[in-house]
């Protein structure tokens, strides 16, 4: 794994561009929005100058950071090249959905495809697309470079070996990845909610 493409660049797609890119991969940041990417960018600057103040990065990391981050409006042209897509886009089931629809077209058929989504069925996704198996689900917390656990969730169809790949990634992120069922809320948020 190399390249990412991190589709949606509000708080949750800017703190796992953040993320990825920090741990060295490159990431190409995709929003419809061209504001939002801005916004994003700057975030993921801010934050990362927090760092620096803590002593927890240095100046070059900030810099090599921001530097593995490239922006796209389009999604066709972001995904070129990636190795793994993670959608963050808005917690909407028609709009993921074509996401996942457009995704399965125009990614090779070894890309993996995951979803950040907090509530939507990971096997609904799943079913958008002509490779099942390599969708899955990679439910980060808010804020993504602080907070260590990673739901993952496992579609009807996903395969064992998308998962091993995603549980390993996790860990290369610094992150605690802990494997759990499509329930609705999953786990995290079935607790927390009521
Ligand atoms: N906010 C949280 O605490 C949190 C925590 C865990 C998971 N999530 C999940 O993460 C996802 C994103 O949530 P958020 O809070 O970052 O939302 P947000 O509203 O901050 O950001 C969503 C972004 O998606 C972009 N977008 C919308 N349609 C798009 C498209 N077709 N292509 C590309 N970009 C598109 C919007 O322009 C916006 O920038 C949701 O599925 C949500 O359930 C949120």
């Amino acid at each position: 794994m190399k390249q990412i493409a991190v589709i949606g660049s509000g708080t949750m797609g800017n703190g796992i561009a953040h993320t990825f890119a920090q741990a060295g991969f490159t990431v190409k940041l995709i929003d419809i929005s061209e504001k939002s990417l801005e916004k994003g960018m700057a975030t993921i600057a801010a934050n990362l100058d927090r760092m620096v103040t803590k002593g927890s990065i240095t100046e070059e990391d900030k810099h090599k950071t921001i530097s593995n981050i490239i922006t796209y409006t389009d999604i066709k042209d972001g995904v070129v090249g990636c190795d793994l897509v993670v959608e963050a886009a808005t917690e909407n089931i028609t709009l993921k959905m074509n996401i996942f629809k457009q995704l399965s077209d125009i990614c090779d058929h070894n890309v993996i495809l995951a979803s950040n989504t907090s509530s939507i069925s990971i096997t609904q996704i799943g079913a958008q697309v002509v490779h099942p198996e390599r969708v899955i689900g990679m439910h980060f917390m808010n804020p993504v470079p602080i907070m260590k656990l990673v739901e993952i969730i496992r579609g009807y169809s996903t395969s064992d070996e998308v998962t091993k790949i995603i549980m390993d990634l996790s860990v290369k992120l610094g992150k605690t990845p802990t494997e759990v069922n499509d329930y609705p809320g999953f786990v995290a948020n079935r607790i927390l909610m009521p």
